[in-house]
């Protein structure tokens, strides 16, 4: 893959009921809200001297349009698909199309939750995956895109 310009920005997509963090079983997903996690990656992608689209949408259809537009338009995705990890082929196919480092993301660790969530359609078309740390989870997942970004080796 060519190597991917540092002056696009990476795109951090959300899934459906993401909106609610902060309000929404945060024994499961902590306290803080998604814009304060939208503070955290935008101070820690302008430390690797990157910028940051950060998206969130309740529908499917919103979340294909967005890795469709970043194929163009960013640097590499870091996405939580929220309920839509498990059950979108559509999510799935458009990331697949994606010449682009992606960061699969999640709060809470998916593994030690309910079998339904064990599998995850984004993974086999994600370079790495960051689960079970909270908001930090994101942040991480800044660090990972951006060593991703940097040597380019997807
Ligand atoms: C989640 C895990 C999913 O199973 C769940 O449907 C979510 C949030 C997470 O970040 O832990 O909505 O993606």
């Amino acid at each position: 893959m060519a190597k991917k310009s540092k002056t696009l920005p990476i795109y951090v997509l959300s899934g459906p009921n993401l909106n609610l963090l902060g309000l929404r079983e945060p024994e499961i997903y902590g306290r803080t809200t998604l814009a304060e996690i939208g503070e955290m990656v935008a101070k820690r992608a302008k430390s690797h001297g990157l910028s940051v689209v950060s998206r969130q949408s309740n529908h499917e259809g919103d979340l294909v349009d967005w890795v469709q537009e970043a194929r163009t338009s960013s640097a590499g995705l870091i996405v939580n698909g929220g309920a839509y990890t498990h059950t979108s082929v559509a999510l799935h196919d458009a990331l697949r199309a994606v010449d682009l480092p992606v960061v699969e993301v999640h709060l809470s660790n998916p593994f030690a939750r309910e079998e339904f969530r064990h599998h995850s359609r984004i993974s086999p078309v994600a370079k790495g995956v960051i689960v079970g740390f909270g908001a930090q989870s994101y942040v991480l997942a800044v660090d990972a895109l951006a060593s991703l970004i940097e040597s380019s080796t997807v």
